[in-house]
């Protein structure tokens, strides 16, 4: 036998393990030697998930719901799905266009196996989630990448989207609310990229997970805008990881029309079937139940939003530009880099962890050196130690 039989697929020669995995397990290792971490690396809510949610799992089991379910997930489910998409955007969704998935990721994963293949051009956005580039690559499909500006706070055009379109592209995928920018395609924009997408014939899928946590009332309704230019090449990913602090529980759902959610459906069927019966129970009753739980955190993610960018405002050599939605800031620390000092922002958060215990993702792991990721799904005094140790470091560092 050779050593080229050891060789993995060729697929896995472009695929990267998760780069915001790294810090985590680094931080791990230091928690377990009793270091005094402070974790704003976190991509998952602080809260617990709601005691309402948690009960109708406690009941999913008691009454046996815990066997396979339809793969495309309980009919209840799926009819939550479609009233909360019509209560919040005013948008049908039958329950045949809906998918119950195992996290928004698989939902997003499935859109790009069911629409993407060789020699179809994908555009999407960076600073970004590296899991949309590499589901795209999964998908045998090129990833296109078009920039956000940190000086526009990194919004989202619709010219940057469109400057790249070639005969070749087949779609577009965009994260509003962004992860790690917080930022949003706004409806000006949605509409104009909307009308054009519609004339090229382009498909849009859109990442929602973060649709929840917006701040200061900014409208977003991408659903109608979009679904009222093209509803028959949208795709809509959403999830309840980020809204009902339930990333563990693994629910998120797909929905589209129904040629697109019947191939996930089968592709699923012969991936992970169902995404479990009793999460699935649970996400019914995050949906359907009182939303205040959403409101409250985001009420609170706000104040912290808000204190945080005060800190980092006291600090003249850093840029960071306000973020709509979601749970992070994206803080420019370019300027405390140096050829002779700390190089790279991916060193930053390396020696900020070795010598001051505290966590960030580095922005090389968004396609975006020279920034870092804190991210504020942390207590107010973890945020505010945080912070201090940070520029502590950040002025030692640059001398
Ligand atoms: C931008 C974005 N989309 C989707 C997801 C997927 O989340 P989940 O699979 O837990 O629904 C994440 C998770 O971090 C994310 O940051």
């Amino acid at each position: 036998m050779t050593n080229d039989t050891l060789r993995l697929a060729d697929r896995m020669q472009h695929i990267a393990m998760s780069p915001t995995m790294k810090g985590t397990m680094e931080a791990e290792r230091l928690r377990r030697e009793g270091v005094d971490v402070v974790d704003l690396g976190a991509g998952e809510p602080d809260f617990p998930t709601p005691a309402h949610i948690a009960a109708a799992a406690e009941q999913a089991i008691k009454r046996q719901f815990t066997k396979y379910t339809a793969n495309m997930g309980i009919l209840p489910l799926r009819e939550a799905v479609g009233s909360r998409y019509q209560q919040d955007y005013g948008v049908t969704y039958r329950p045949d266009e809906v998918v119950i998935t195992a996290g928004g990721k698989q939902a997003l994963h499935h859109a790009a196996l069911a629409l993407f293949g060789p020699g179809d051009e994908v555009i999407t956005h960076m600073p970004g989630w590296p899991t949309l580039v590499e589901q795209i690559k999964l998908a045998d499909a090129k990833p296109v990448i078009v920039r956000a500006r940190a000086e526009n706070g990194f919004a989202l055009t619709a010219e940057m989207f469109l400057a790249a379109v070639t005969p070749r592209t087949r779609a577009i995928i965009l994260n509003s609310p962004g992860n790690p920018t917080g930022a949003l395609l706004s409806e000006v924009e949605a509409r104009i990229l909307a009308a054009e997408a519609a004339r090229q014939g382009l498909w849009i899928v859109i990442d929602l997970c973060y649709e929840r946590l917006i701040y200061d009332g900014v409208p977003h309704n991408l659903p109608k805008i979009f679904g009222d230019a093209m509803r028959d090449r949208l795709v809509l990913a959403g999830s309840t990881s980020k809204a009902y602090a339930m990333t563990g529980w693994r629910c998120g759902w797909l929905a589209a029309p129904k040629p697109v959610a019947s191939a996930a459906n089968a592709l699923q069927s012969h991936e992970t079937s169902n995404c479990s019966s009793i999460t699935q129970h649970a996400a019914v009753a995050a949906l359907t139940g009182p939303q205040t739980c959403v409101t409250d955190m985001l009420a609170e993610y706000k104040n912290r939003r808000d204190q945080v960018l005060g800190w980092i405002a006291q600090e003249p050599r850093v840029k960071c530009a306000v973020p709509q939605g979601a749970f992070y800031v994206f803080p420019d620390i370019s300027s405390f880099l140096s050829p002779n000092g700390v190089r790279t922002s991916l060193e930053f958060a390396d020696q900020l962890l070795q010598q001051e215990h505290v966590v960030t993702t580095a922005g090389e792991a968004f396609d975006a050196p020279g920034f870092v990721r804190l991210s504020y799904a942390a207590s107010l005094e973890t945020l505010h130690e945080g912070i201090t140790r940070l520029a502590r470091f950040a002025r030692r560092s640059a001398g």
